[in-house]
């Protein structure tokens, strides 16, 4: 069994800790150290706005200096739930120390600090996957396939929703609401769909991309993808308070309307009866951390969301803030193509 390790117990660490107790019972992997700079996280309640509590198992090791706990312990993984700004750092110090890591996303705060990323993992020959959970999500898989296939046609809209309040949970002073750090909404919430448009859709021909700052900057995002002979808009807010989380999308094909909201899946084909599908599996964190998992012990690779590929989604969002920088003004995105 894997021996696994959280690097920031703050709020997703919550939501990653009852996958690994899920990977333990399956016999794939086990947690068995914890590092949170604060001792109170390891048993206070943090309500995020896709999960709350985060009860931690006796037997986990706790600790405070993540350097002590990776000199300490001997770990397969290291899982890294830390605020964004100190995913690059981290990372490279874990790989430096020959321990795979699973970041969460956004990668990195831009997209220069991704390049150091992946070139420790490479120099380390250990493997770097980052949590962009959307891609392990039955209902996105779902319509991925659906493309592949062509069974209703090619797709010819689509449109994306990511809708919350402001995440105000972090006990770690108030680092979302800072843009320096967090990006604001666009890089934080607004890459979940970013990332989903580029690996359902390609990388697209340009972006265009308005803004509205209510708290931390960049919190209201409004942004088009311009393809040849496809529609494809996106919008993440986190400007919604006391509404709780939304999301979902709209995916137009020749033959069919596919309706995603949350985790509600229905089909609409032309001239037919609308059904909703049978979508089992497991959440997207213990998908997520099944392939990780796998992968380190030597079955299987992360070919889902390769760094580089999860470092071209950063790149984007750099590109579409250029465009609300310049109040919606259309920015090539060619240099996104291989
Ligand atoms: N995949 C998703 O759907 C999803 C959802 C929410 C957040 N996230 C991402 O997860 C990351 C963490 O977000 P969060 O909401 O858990 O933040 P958070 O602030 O609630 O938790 C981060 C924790 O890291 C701890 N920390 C800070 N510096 C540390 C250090 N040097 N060593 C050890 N611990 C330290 C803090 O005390 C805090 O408890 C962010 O990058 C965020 O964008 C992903």
């Amino acid at each position: 069994m894997l021996k696994v390790a959280i690097i920031g117990y703050g709020g997703i660490a919550g939501a990653h800790a009852p996958s690994w107790q899920l990977l333990e019972e399956r016999g794939k992997a086990k947690l068995v150290a914890v590092c949170d700079i604060d001792p109170d996280n390891f048993s206070a309640t943090v309500e995020t706005n896709i999960n709350s509590g985060r009860e931690l198992p006796a037997d986990v090791r706790t600790y405070t200096d993540y350097k002590e706990m990776l000199a300490n312990e001997e770990l397969d993984l290291v899982d890294i739930c830390l605020p964004t700004p100190l995913h690059k750092d981290v990372t490279i110090d874990v790989l430096n120390s020959g321990i795979n890591v699973q970041c969460e996303k956004p990668m990195a705060r831009n997209y220069a600090q991704t390049q150091e990323m992946i070139a420790a993992a490479k120099a380390s020959g250990k493997i770097l996957m980052i949590g962009l959970g959307l891609r392990f999500a039955v209902e996105y898989e779902y319509v991925k396939k659906l493309i592949e296939s062509g069974e209703y046609g090619r797709p010819v809209a689509a449109s994306f929703q990511r809708l919350s309040g402001p995440p105000l949970w972090s006990r770690w002073h108030s680092w979302y609401m800072n843009h320096e750090e967090s990006g604001g909404c666009l890089l934080d919430m607004h890459i979940h769909d970013v990332d989903m448009v580029r690996h359902l859709f390609g990388e697209p021909k340009a972006v265009s991309c308005v803004t509205q700052d209510l708290y931390a900057g960049d919190d209201v995002v409004h942004s088009r993808f311009i393809y040849d002979d496809l529609a494809v808009t996106a919008v993440g807010d986190w400007s919604l308070e006391g509404t709780g989380f939304y999301c979902g999308y709209r995916i137009a094909f020749e033959k069919a309307t596919v309706i995603c909201e949350m985790s509600k899946v229905t089909v609409y084909p032309r001239g037919g009866e609308a059904f909703e599908p049978e979508l089992n599996g497991d959440n997207f964190f213990t998908r997520e951390l099944t392939v990780i998992s796998d992968a380190v012990a030597g079955n299987g690779e992360v070919a889902v969301t390769p760094p580089q590929s999860a470092a071209k989604s950063i790149r984007l969002c750099e590109l579409l803030k250029e465009s609300a920088n310049a109040n919606g003004a259309i920015v090539s995105c060619d240099e996104l193509k291989d």
